[in-house]
């Protein structure tokens, strides 16, 4: 936490000057801008801004930006890092023409990860994630949800909160963390799913909790997982011990995910590939985040979630990544805001919003991430001068982030010229 003072600043994006919680409909517009900017970070927080005109001389540590763009970090609100091997053969097993749902089925898909879960060391775990912690954050994140979900036993699942809790302990981002016991029903329990849900229910999240390992809890409410009704139970359970929703619903068919996680006053509710009218209306004037997650989308050649219509009919929308080994193997948020302009339709002002402060929100950040305020932590990344906003998700794939400073510490600092 360290203190900043940076110059020179061509642009400085989404400066706000009052709190808005989240960003809904036409609002998602907005995108307010200070040109020939400086921006002064103390102890790791955002005390002042204004215009280079008026900046008065002052000692301390100086970064030129030399007329580049500075933009608050992606704020990445779904993600599940913590995995023990990649799954390629999945992926060119759907080349050949299995589905998502087939090699699920067949004991792959995220039974696989948890195979491989229940043999890995939480020191290999550990070293793993982080390595992709440094990626996302080269990348330009600077707060960041993880989740369990490939443990499936007391064991497993314990073993990945305990390394998620050591990434928080060590990562200078900030980490939300959600318990996913109910991410699949392990082979054991296919004759017997309640008894799957009373150890979650009654074994699992009594010793998360106890040990306060989470901060919420997320279900796979989908065709094939868990049933809006079994959802319900978990996430009832769950706030009994102050864990608020985060869940899966609505990616592979309308099951009533979403309404699932409106009754249980979700958070979020994240997906939302497949949806229907009832859907999108059940959403309406509730505090629950629609999350979407193009990455997934594309990855597995599905439908989109339909981005447009929602905000059209006045819904606020976030964008996280879904890195994770089976369905989306990438935490590149620049890139899952390209597509969300590219194959969603969303303006790339809704995308950027939806992918900061609505991201935030999704992690309960938003008064400390999401828009550069006072107050709030001094966590941006920096490209060149572009000609306009619009040219970062045009720009699909490239790396325009060249610098990255977590709460005033310069800590990405790329070699190249654009
Ligand atoms: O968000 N949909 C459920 N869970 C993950 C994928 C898990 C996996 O395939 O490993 C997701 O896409
Ligand atoms: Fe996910």
């Amino acid at each position: 936490m360290k203190d900043l003072l940076i110059t020179n600043i061509g642009r400085l994006h989404q400066v706000r000057d009052h709190q808005s919680g989240f960003l809904s409909g036409t609002q998602m517009m907005e995108w307010p801008c200070i040109d020939h900017a400086w921006l002064r970070i103390r102890s790791g927080k955002i005390e002042s801004f204004g215009l280079m005109a008026e900046l008065l001389p002052e000692t301390g540590p100086v970064l030129d930006a030399e007329g580049g763009w500075v933009f608050p970090g992606w704020c990445d609100s779904h993600t599940h890092i913590v995995f023990a091997a990649s799954r390629e053969q999945e992926f060119v097993d759907r080349i050949n023409g299995l589905t998502y749902e087939q090699i699920a089925a067949n004991g792959g898909g995220i039974l696989n990860s948890a195979a491989k879960m229940a043999t890995a060391s939480e020191d290999e775990l550990f070293e793993s994630a982080q390595q992709r912690l440094q990626e996302i954050i080269q990348r330009g994140t600077v707060a960041v949800e993880i989740k369990s979900g490939y443990g499936l036993s007391l064991e497993s699942e314990l073993k990945m909160l305990k390394v998620i809790k050591r990434l928080k302990e060590s990562s200078p981002i900030d980490i939300k963390t959600t318990f996913l016991g109910a991410h699949a029903i392990p082979l054991q329990y296919k004759q017997n799913r309640e008894e799957y849900i009373r150890v979650i229910i009654e074994e699992m999240l009594p010793e998360v909790a106890s040990q306060n390992l989470a901060d919420y809890c997320d279900v796979f409410c989908d065709r094939g997982f868990f049933t809006p009704e079994e959802t319900i139970l978990i996430l009832n359970a769950a706030s009994n011990y102050g864990m608020k929703a985060k869940i899966h619903a609505n990616e592979l068919g309308v099951t009533g995910g979403v309404q699932a996680g409106v009754a249980c006053n979700a958070l979020s509710v994240d997906h939302l590939e497949s949806m229907d009218q009832a859907a999108i209306d059940a959403l309406k004037g509730t505090n629950t985040m629609p999350t979407l997650l193009p990455g997934t989308a594309f990855f597995l050649g599905m439908e989109f979630a339909p981005a447009r219509q929602m905000i059209d009919e006045g819904l606020p929308v976030a964008l996280a990544s879904d890195y994770n080994p089976g369905s989306t193997p990438s935490g590149n948020m620049s890139f899952v805001v390209s597509l969300a302009c590219i194959k969603m339709k969303m303006l790339p002002e809704e995308a950027m919003n939806a992918a900061t402060i609505n991201g935030a929100y999704a992690m309960e950040l938003e008064s400390q991430y999401g828009s550069i305020q006072k107050g709030k932590w001094g966590s941006v990344f920096i490209t060149p001068a572009l000609t306009s906003l619009a040219y970062i998700p045009y720009a699909f794939g490239s790396d325009l982030i060249h610098s990255v400073i977590v709460k005033g510490e310069l800590t990405v600092k790329k070699q190249y010229n654009i």
